[in-house]
C-alpha cells in the first residue's frame, strides 16, 4: 500500500508516495535519485547504504521510510557545503582509501557520526565505529588513516 510522506533530506523537503513497509535506501536512490547511497546487501550486513538520521548513522536498507518522518535524514549528496568537499571526503581522496569507492559513502557516513561524537578519536575507536561497515577493496588501514586525518583538521 502506497502512502504519502514528508521527508527531510539534506535539509529539503520531499513529499513523496512510498510503499508503507519499504525502506528509506529505496526511497533515497529509486525516489529521489540520490544514488551517493548504495545498494549492497540490502539485510543490514555491509554498511554501504549508511545514512544520518537526526546525526546518527543508520543503514538505511533496514529502516522503514514512515519511521524517517519528522527526522533530518543526511546523504553523502548533503556532505559538501558552498562548492567544497566535506573534510572526511577530502581525506578519503587525499590519503587513497577510496579504490572502487562502492563502500565510500557508508565510511563517510560512519565517520562524520564519531567526529560529531568525538574530537580526536583514536585507531582503537576508529575501527570500533567502522566495525559495521565492510570494504573489499583498501584493507581498512587508508580509511582508517583518512578519518584520523580528517579529526586532525585534514
Ligand atoms: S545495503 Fe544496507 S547494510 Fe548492506
Ligand atoms: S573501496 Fe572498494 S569496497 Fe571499499
Amino acid at each position: 500500500m502506497m502512502q504519502l510522506v514528508t521527508l527531510e533530506v539534506n535539509g529539503e523537503q520531499h513529499e513523496i508516495a512510498v510503499e508503507a513497509d519499504g525502506a528509506l535506501l529505496a526511497v533515497l536512490r529509486d525516489g529521489l535519485g540520490l544514488i551517493g547511497t548504495k545498494r549492497g546487501c540490502d539485510t543490514g550486513g555491509c554498511g554501504c547504504c549508511t545514512v544520518l538520521v537526526d546525526g546518527r548513522a543508520v543503514y538505511s536498507c533496514m529502516m522503514y521510510t514512515l519511521s524517517a518522518q519528522g527526522r533530518k535524514i543526511t546523504t553523502i549528496e548533503g556532505l559538501a557545503a558552498d562548492g567544497k568537499l566535506d573534510p572526511l571526503q577530502e581525506a578519503f581522496v587525499n590519503t587513497g582509501a577510496v579504490q572502487c569507492g562502492y563502500c565510500t559513502c557508508g565510511f563517510i557516513m560512519v565517520a562524520k557520526q564519531l567526529l560529531s561524537e568525538t574530537n580526536n578519536p583514536d585507531e582503537d575507536a576508529i575501527r570500533h565505529a567502522i566495525a559495521g561497515n565492510l570494504c573489499r577493496c583498501t584493507g581498512y588501514h587508508k580509511i582508517v588513516e583518512a578519518i584520523r586525518l580528517a579529526a586532525k583538521g585534514g
